[in-house]
């Protein structure tokens, strides 16, 4: 069994974050988001992994990962030239799949751990031609959908649909066999010029070939959008935090709840209420970290009080006297107060960004 995660895409949904790097190498509670496809297919003992990349963030997915020795996997790396959708995706890395059966992943997908194993031991034991995962949403339009009749078999599958047959959506998750490469074969590029593996996969079912379909247990999370981001990061704050103190707190500071501070971090005169992860060589000073925080290595916050955000690496706030909540800083932003006289707002903002002020 191979794996094969896709992580190309330009990332627009997480613009401006994004114009600077791979919306898969985004992190949640301070670890990228491919990350955890990577080890949720090693825990379900795929070790032959193959990672689809672009030729815009393939550099940065490629040396940030690495061959996979880290994850107890091999790593291959197989470009893709072009956005020319998922099934395009899939048929360029023909030469790494072979005709082995695979788990397909979209590296900004998470789903709750352990799922992952349990759907492998299904496609496994039943043996269909491909098993999809499905889940109930409000906005099935965003989605690839699914008809599925009263017995669970799928009738039709359909790529964001206007009119939605159902509020099932695919989760980015696939298990097929080397039938899928035929279907691919087969079909013509959707409306937005992709070769779409929804597609490919009705295609199995026109032509009377067998496609399972569960829908998952536990959570799951398209991180596209900051507020998805936001959720996926409190959601494995939530669940998989572990407290672990490794920095310097000082005898004024409070930290209540699972906290974890990474190496070198000095905290001073802080209260921290978990479940918040700092990572190394951050300073924090006067400040209130709320619960469903992650800081990113390099952050320096003095003065400020910041909840239910993430903030990435290299990032300074400082003297910010109003609460943060429901954020995401860049990479190096700078948050700084003005001057009392004239009382104005002054910005330097990127593209694409996005500030709610009252
Ligand atoms: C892709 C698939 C879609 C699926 C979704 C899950 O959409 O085409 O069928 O429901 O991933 O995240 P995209 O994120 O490329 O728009």
């Amino acid at each position: 069994m191979k794996g094969l995660i896709l992580s190309g895409g330009k990332g627009t949904r997480l613009r401006p974050i994004t114009y600077t790097g791979a919306k898969q190498l985004v992190p949640v509670s301070n670890k990228p988001i491919l990350w955890y496809a990577i080890e949720e297919m090693a825990a379900a003992g795929v070790q032959d992994i193959g990672i689809v990349i672009s030729p815009e963030t393939g550099e940065e997915v490629r040396s940030k990962t690495g061959n996979g020795e880290r994850f107890g996997v091999q790593i291959q790396y197989i470009l893709q030239d072009k956005a020319a959708g998922l099934a395009h995706a899939v048929k360029i890395s023909r030469p790494f799949l072979g005709d082995d059966p695979f788990l397909m992943f979209l590296g900004d997908n998470l789903i709750q751990q352990g799922d992952l194993s349990h759907f492998l031991e299904v496609f496994k034991s039943q043996q269909p031609d491909a098993l999809i995962l499905l889940r109930e949403v409000d906005n099935p339009t965003a989605f690839g959908v699914a008809e599925v009749d009263p017995f669970g078999q799928v009738m039709r599958l359909v790529e964001k649909p206007k009119d939605p047959p159902s509020n099932l959506a695919l989760v980015g998750v696939y298990f097929f066999s080397a039938l899928i490469h035929e279907a691919i074969a087969q079909i013509q590029p959707s409306p937005r010029g992709e070769l779409e593996i929804t597609d490919a996969i009705q295609q199995l079912i026109n032509t009377q070939k067998q496609v399972q379909a569960r829908q998952l247990r536990g959570w799951w999370l398209d991180t596209g959008k900051k507020d998805d981001l936001l959720e996926a990061n409190r959601l494995v704050l939530d669940t998989l935090l572990e407290t672990c103190i490794e920095g310097n707190v000082d005898a004024a500071s409070q930290v209540i709840g699972r906290v974890k501070i990474g190496k070198t971090s000095k905290v001073n005169n802080c209260t921290i209420r978990g479940p918040v992860i700092i990572g190394d060589d951050c300073h924090l000073e006067n400040c209130f970290i709320g619960p469903y925080s992650s800081i990113s290595d390099n952050v320096k916050l003095i003065n400020i009080d910041l909840e239910h955000s993430v903030i990435l690496k290299g990032a300074s706030i400082v003297d910010i006297n109003q609460r943060i909540i429901d954020s995401v800083i860049g990479r190096r932003c700078r948050l700084t107060a003005a001057p009392p006289r004239p009382k104005a707002l002054r910005f330097l903002v990127g593209d694409d960004s996005h500030i709610e002020i009252t």
